[in-house]
């Protein structure tokens, strides 16, 4: 930690020795201009840590005349993007921990299903105002543009955003503009524009928990100032997203790389292990036994496991079967994506109410576990999803399905009431479930 200090004392300096070559003149008529044309800005800047530790204007906008995005500004070359490889210079670790993280891909999207269903069902300027807002957007150059920054990619502060430096990512997506708080990106509304929504409802899940609530009733309690922020011993009243995903514990020092107390990856249709997953998951046990015992945190994870494994076995893996078969044997309607009901039934049974039971479970929030969950899940699967299916009349298609209905765990569709009243009461139908369950 010493060292670290040492270090970026060193590199401060150096950046301090680069701003020289502009004139303390230039320098501070940056301020003095600003503090009347833009005195919010200015504001949040003077009362940051960057202000009383003498990082001003310049040093975070300064810009080579050579980079793609510098423009001559009263006297100096400046860039607006100050981009990761810009606050890298003195905050190195940190940056390479960014672009290490699953975050800085997050504007590889382009290709995929998600946006292939927002520009033909949608239209390009939701992509745009929507999709890139949160994932980023490859900020194009336009040499007509007074800040030399194309109106179609800025403003634009994406988690992944491809910025003309090629580094990826925008370190104010969570350190908000000019404080750089580091209070405000330990509060779980530095992730909330993103992770909330019908489709990964991380926000509204935390809220709905034990977490949330503690946190919500004792945020003053919560030591949020304070320049070290260790679980358990700076505070330890509740745990935020920073904390069970970024922040340090008495073992682990402070990443920014998000993933790795991750076990699973729950985005997929299917879900799906991450690599050295055992490792990543005793990171996040870490956490939790600093206010848990043993028992109850590998119970916790029992029980999450037990649920992402049924709805993948008994939901995901033969809805994915299904279309895939009605798909290849082109059976739809239309042959467009999206242009058949079914598509859409299928979409959002794994897209939304599957990811919002997974994360429910994860994060402790029974109500999207269950009603804006399985619930959902299972009403679309057998009474809209199967149905569609059976439309089209396929034999190999309906021989399928017909089988599954065999399953012990279907059949109930084709039994009769007072049989299943008993199975639950004879614990018959709980027993048919084990094999659910992680096998530790
Ligand atoms: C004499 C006043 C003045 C001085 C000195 C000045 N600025 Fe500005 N700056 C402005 C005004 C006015 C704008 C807004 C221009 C506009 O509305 O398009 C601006 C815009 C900017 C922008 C945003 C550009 C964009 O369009 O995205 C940045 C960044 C900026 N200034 C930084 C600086 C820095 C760094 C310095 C010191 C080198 C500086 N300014 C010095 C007046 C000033
Ligand atoms: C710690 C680095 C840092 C410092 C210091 C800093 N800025 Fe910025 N500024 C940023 C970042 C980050 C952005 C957002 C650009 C991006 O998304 O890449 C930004 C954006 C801007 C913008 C354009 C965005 C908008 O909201 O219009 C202006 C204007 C601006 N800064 C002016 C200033 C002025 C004036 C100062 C000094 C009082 C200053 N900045 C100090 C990092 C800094
Ligand atoms: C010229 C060097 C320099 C640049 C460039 C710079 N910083 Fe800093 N930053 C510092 C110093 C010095 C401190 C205060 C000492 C510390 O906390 O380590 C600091 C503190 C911080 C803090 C902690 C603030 C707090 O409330 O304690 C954050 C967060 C931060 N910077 C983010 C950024 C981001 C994001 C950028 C780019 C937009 C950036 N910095 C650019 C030097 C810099
Ligand atoms: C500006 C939007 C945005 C913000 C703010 C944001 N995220 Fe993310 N996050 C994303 C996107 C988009 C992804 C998916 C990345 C991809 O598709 O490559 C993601 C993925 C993740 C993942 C999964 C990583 C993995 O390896 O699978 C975690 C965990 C995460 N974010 C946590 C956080 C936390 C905690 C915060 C707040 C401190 C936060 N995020 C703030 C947009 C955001
Ligand atoms: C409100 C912010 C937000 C918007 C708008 C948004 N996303 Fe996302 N997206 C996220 C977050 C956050 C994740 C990661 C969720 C998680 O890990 O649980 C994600 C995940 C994804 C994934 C899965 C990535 C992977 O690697 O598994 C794709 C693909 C995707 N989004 C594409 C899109 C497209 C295309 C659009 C526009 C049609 C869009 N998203 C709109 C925030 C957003
Ligand atoms: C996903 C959200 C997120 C993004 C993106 C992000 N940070 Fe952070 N950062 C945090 C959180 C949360 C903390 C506070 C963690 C703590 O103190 O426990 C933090 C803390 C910091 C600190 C203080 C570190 C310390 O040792 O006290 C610095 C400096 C910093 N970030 C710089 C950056 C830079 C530079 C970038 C871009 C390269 C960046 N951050 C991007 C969430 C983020
Ligand atoms: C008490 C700790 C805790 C808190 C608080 C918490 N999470 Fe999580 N989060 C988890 C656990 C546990 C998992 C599942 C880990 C695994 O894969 O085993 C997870 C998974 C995730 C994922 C991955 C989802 C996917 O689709 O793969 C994202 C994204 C995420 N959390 C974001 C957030 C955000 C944003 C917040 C705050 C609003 C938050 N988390 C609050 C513990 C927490
Ligand atoms: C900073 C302390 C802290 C951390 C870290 C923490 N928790 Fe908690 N947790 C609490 C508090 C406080 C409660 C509320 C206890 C009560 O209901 O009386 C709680 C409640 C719970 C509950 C019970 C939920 C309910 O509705 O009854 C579960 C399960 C749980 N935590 C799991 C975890 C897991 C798993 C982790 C790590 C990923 C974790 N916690 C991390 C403080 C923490």
């Amino acid at each position: 930690m010493k060292l670290f200090k040492l270090f970026m004392i060193f590199l401060f300096s150096a950046n301090l020795l680069m701003a020289q070559t502009y004139s303390a003149d230039v320098a501070g008529k940056c301020m003095v201009c600003h503090k009347e044309k833009s005195h919010g800005l200015y504001n949040q800047w003077y009362e940051s840590a960057h202000a009383r530790n003498n990082v001003t204007c310049i040093n975070c906008h300064g810009a080579e005349q050579t980079e793609a995005d510098a423009f001559l500004h009263e006297g100096a070359y400046i860039a607006t993007l100050v981009t990761p490889k810009d606050c890298g210079t003195c905050h190195e670790k940190e940056a390479i921990q960014v672009s290490e993280s699953y975050h800085a891909t997050a504007a590889e999207i382009l290709e995929s299903e998600d946006a292939y269903l927002a520009n033909v069902a949608g239209g390009h300027q939701v992509a745009i105002t929507g999709c890139e807002n949160c994932h980023g957007a490859r900020v194009k150059i336009d040499k007509n543009s007074p800040n030399k920054l194309s109106r179609e990619s800025w403003p634009n502060s994406g988690i992944g955003r491809i910025n003309p430096d090629g580094s990826k990512g925008s370190c104010n997506a969570c350190h908000t503009r000019h404080s750089f708080s580091v209070a405000q990106s330990r509060q779980p509304e530095s992730c909330s524009k993103c992770h909330l929504g019908p489709d990964h409802p991380q926000k509204e899940v935390y809220e709905a928990s034990k977490h949330g609530n503690t946190y919500y009733t004792h945020k003053d309690e919560m030591n949020l100032e304070s320049q070290n922020w260790v679980v358990g011993r700076d505070y330890y009243t509740a745990p935020t997203c920073a904390t069970c995903h970024i922040s340090a514990t008495d073992k682990q020092a402070l990443s920014h790389d998000v993933g790795r107390r991750l076990h699973w990856t729950l985005r997929p249709p299917v879900s799906k292990y991450k690599e050295n997953h055992i490792s990543r998951r005793n990171n996040m046990k870490d956490v939790c036994r600093t206010c848990h015992g043993d028992v109850f945190v590998n119970g916790h994870f029992y029980q999450f496991d037990g649920l992402v494994n049924l709805y993948d076995e008994k939901f995901a893996k033969p809805a994915t079967d299904i279309i895939n078969m009605i798909r290849e044997k082109g059976l739809r309607e239309r042959e467009a994506d999206y242009s058949n009901d079914i598509d859409w039934i299928y979409w959002e049974l794994w897209h939304h109410e599957g990811r919002r039971a997974r994360h429910g479970a994860a994060m402790m929030g029974p109500d999207y576990t269950w009603w804006h969950g399985i619930y959902e899940v299972a009403h679309h699967f057998y009474l809209k999803f199967l149905p569609a299916a059976r439309e089209y009349n396929d034999k190999e298609v309906n021989a399928y399905i017909d089988k599954l209905l065999e399953d012990p765990i279907h059949s109930w569709v084709n039994e009769s009431n007072e049989n299943l009243k008993e199975a639950i009461k004879s614990n018959e139908l709980q027993k048919l479930y084990k094999e659910y369950f992680p096998k530790n």
